[in-house]
């Protein structure tokens, strides 16, 4: 039995449970009595409900009750002010039944709560709405973009969306190479498998939900806030989720709706949503349209880079991701200017997916630095290798590591990248034309202040509570190895508890945060419980001690960062090659293969965090190939929401080779494990990588994704 876990490729340890069926995720919870919902969504983009005649619907076979802006509890009325745990990030909560306002197309204006599912969706097609349609802005070309009001983000730091310095438009007309171009992205919208859903229950002024959420104690706090009761008189359950890559962060208006039912029906209240629903309610990846211009001398030392965001938001909300972010200490640059704006549509709020900001704001840098290498007759690698920063220049801080050198090294030539010759068009298999691209990935590293409960008992086992979520990277394993670990323990002898509000609170689960916090959280738990029990135990080794104290022995940490945040800037840093065949005659791209190689501090689990790089590949295919929310501009409805026409990548989209290194990074600075996260940085670079790719496959430079064959012809 060894004891050393953590850095040793771990099965997952929720593996069996999630193979025959036994992990429940929130929608297969089916309390006594319970109740099924469905919500009916508004079909205009703005304006009044003038009429909504609910007598059909509420008469139907099977139905409880149909809940209404006439008809909803009133809640806010007590609603206390905000405390100040509630995610800061949100600046307006929509209150769904509040009022007869019409703010976006798919708004929730009615929930129907009925005996089964069938029978609530029947119901929801009988109700007679009349709506007093206003004008609706859905084209982010047609809005006015702004500033984004300052704001505190639990979700890591948030950066002041205009930085510049040194003369960056004086530079670029002075460079005597330039680029300048507009790279678009769309909306693009997660689609995990495991839909969203909701179960409600109350019991006298109580209330449990289950809920698809990365962030329970949020849902926690913020349902309570908005009901007007004691925090801890709301629990939120989500030991299990079945994907999210960031729809789980917010609490949407759904689960309000459910809690909301199950009042008004006075049972329990399940409330999924369809695949549709997920297009109108649980947030989307924002389309942004960005400008970068780069300017260089001519042995390829940049001079000048301004990089300028506009990003969709809601009408009642300000939603505004990192997208130019990375651009201030990615590569090195006297002259430097970025800006983010918003720009204000009738629509929900986007929200965070997979590598916020990063995964966007990527995708025009290192397209544009590609560009710029042709235009040097200079090697990608090697433009980046000259403009190597020696420090953050942005936060004027040392990197507390970074190994994006070793990065291109390693991925270069597990790639093969000197066999290729930069010609467009010069690489050939048969018909098909080949071409390789590469780009560099970052993503900053996050932590938010995590706590911890570790129990010893004396048979030598160890219980660990936690309040973090898994939505699937594999945190249910990797602190499990963490615990282990650090307790000196086998792995079966370490219980965990995940996904429960009534668990020591810990921060979302996103923004790549998840180890660096909760793990050093667990890590501090462990020590500190160790220290307790041979203080009372006596003697040195644990098993004996807590034998002799024949009881539990515990103990609850709660760990925050340190000055370290002060000293040093963090980041993961990596590099992705691609290799892309392109039929001439077709369009059609095919990926080939993805080499990787990542500096992300210290892995805990080679085999999870491997996966999590092939899932972040195989999500920037998507990302540069497929995915694509097509809004119609007249009536602000999403055409293709479902998944048979909105495309993301299948096993046969995805090339046999994902090959995905780790550089052996010891980092001392960023936290007590080492660990600098790997959800986001996994997608980052992908589409760029791909759309470079098929540049030098094609000649072609296609600048809006996703890079679907009728660009390509
Ligand atoms: Mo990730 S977008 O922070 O779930």
């Amino acid at each position: 039995m060894t004891t050393a876990h953590v850095g040793h490729a771990t099965s997952r340890v929720d593996g069996r449970l999630k193979v025959t069926g036994a992990a429940d995720y929130a929608a297969d919870h089916d309390p006594p009595g319970v109740a099924h919902a469905t919500v009916v969504r508004s079909t205009v983009a703005s304006g009044r409900i003038v009429e909504i005649d609910d007598s059909a619907a509420a008469g139907a076979p099977g139905v409880i009750t149909v809940l209404t802006h006439h008809t909803a509890p009133r809640p806010h009325a007590r609603a206390r002010a905000h405390s100040a745990q509630v995610d800061p990030t949100v600046t307006h909560r929509l209150r769904p039944l509040q009022d007869d306002r019409v703010r976006y197309q798919g708004q929730p204006i009615a929930l129907v709560v009925a005996e089964t599912l069938e029978a609530a969706v029947h119901a929801a097609t009988l109700l007679r709405v009349t709506y007093a349609a206003g004008v609706a802005t859905t084209d982010i070309t047609r809005a006015q973009p702004v500033l984004p009001t300052p704001k505190q983000t639990d979700k890591g730091e948030r950066q002041p969306a205009v930085s510049q310095r040194g003369d960056p438009e004086g530079a670029l007309a002075a460079a005597p190479i330039r680029v300048e171009q507009t790279y678009v992205i769309p909306r693009e919208n997660h689609n995990p498998i495991e839909l969203h859903a909701t179960v409600a229950a109350w019991d006298g002024d109580r209330l449990t939900l289950w809920d698809k959420t990365q962030w329970v104690a949020n849902v926690a706090d913020e349902i309570a806030a908005e009901l007007g009761m004691p925090a801890d008189h709301v629990r939120v359950l989500s030991p299990f989720v079945g994907g999210a890559f960031g729809s789980g962060l917010r609490v949407w208006p759904h689960v309000m709706l459910a809690a909301l039912g199950a009042r008004a029906a006075g049972r329990p209240v399940k409330l999924m949503l369809s695949r549709r629903d997920m297009y109108y309610g649980t947030g989307f990846r924002p389309h942004t349209v960005q400008r970068v211009a780069l300017g260089a001398d001519r042995d390829g030392h940049l001079g000048a880079i301004v990089h300028e965001a506009v990003q969709e938001t809601s009408m009642y909300e300000e939603y505004d991701e990192s997208v130019v972010d990375a651009t201030r200490y990615l590569h090195s640059c006297p002259n430097v200017a970025t800006r983010r704006r918003i720009a204000r549509l009738n629509e929900h709020t986007p929200t965070w997916m997979r590598a916020p900001g990063e995964a966007s704001g990527a995708f025009a840098l290192e397209c544009a630095m590609d560009e710029l290498a042709i235009a040097l007759r200079l090697d990608p690698v090697e433009l980046r290798l000259r403009n190597e920063p020696a420090q953050d220049e942005f936060k004027r801080l040392p990197f507390s590591s970074r190994s994006t050198r070793e990065c291109y090294r390693v991925a270069a030539e597990r790639f093969g990248w000197g066999r290729r010759t930069p010609e467009p068009r010069s690489m050939r298999d048969g018909r098909w034309l080949v071409g390789w691209g590469m780009a560099t990935a970052t993503y900053p590293t996050h932590r938010a202040p995590a706590a911890a409960r570790v129990r010893l008992l004396p048979d030598g086992c160890a219980e660990v509570a936690t309040a973090a979520s898994d939505m699937g990277p594999g945190t249910w394993t990797s602190l499990t190895q963490v615990a282990a670990e650090a307790l000196g323990l086998p792995i079966e002898h370490v219980q965990l508890r995940l996904g429960d509000s009534a668990l020591p609170r810990t921060p979302p689960h996103g923004g790549s945060m998840t180890m660096a916090s909760v793990g050093s959280a667990v890590q501090a738990a462990c020590h500190e419980v160790c220290r307790a029990a041979l203080a009372r135990g006596g003697g040195d080794d644990l098993a004996a001690a807590m034998a002799r104290i024949g009881q539990p022995v515990e103990a609850t940490v709660k760990v925050r960062a340190g000055e370290e945040t002060t000293r040093f800037s963090m980041h993961a840093f990596g590099s992705v090659f691609v290799e892309v065949a392109v039929d001439p005659d077709l369009g059609e791209t095919r990926v080939r293969r993805i080499v990787g190689a990542y500096g992300a501090g210290r892995i805990v689990n080679p085999k999870t965090s491997r996966s999590q790089c092939v899932g972040g590949m195989i999500g920037g295919i998507g990302m540069a190939l497929m995915e694509h929310s097509v809004v119609d501009p007249r009536t602000g409805r999403v055409v293709n929401a479902n998944l048979a026409e909105y495309t993301v990548p299948v096993h046969a989209d995805s090339p046999p080779l994902m090959d995905v290194t780790f550089i052996d990074e010891r980092d001392p600075h960023v936290n007590s494990l080492g660990v600098k996260g790997l959800g986001e940085i996994a997608i980052v670079g992908v589409a760029s990588a791909i759309a470079n790719a098929i540049h030098h496959a094609t000649g072609k430079r296609i600048r809006e994704l996703p890079i679907t064959p009728d660009k390509l012809l």
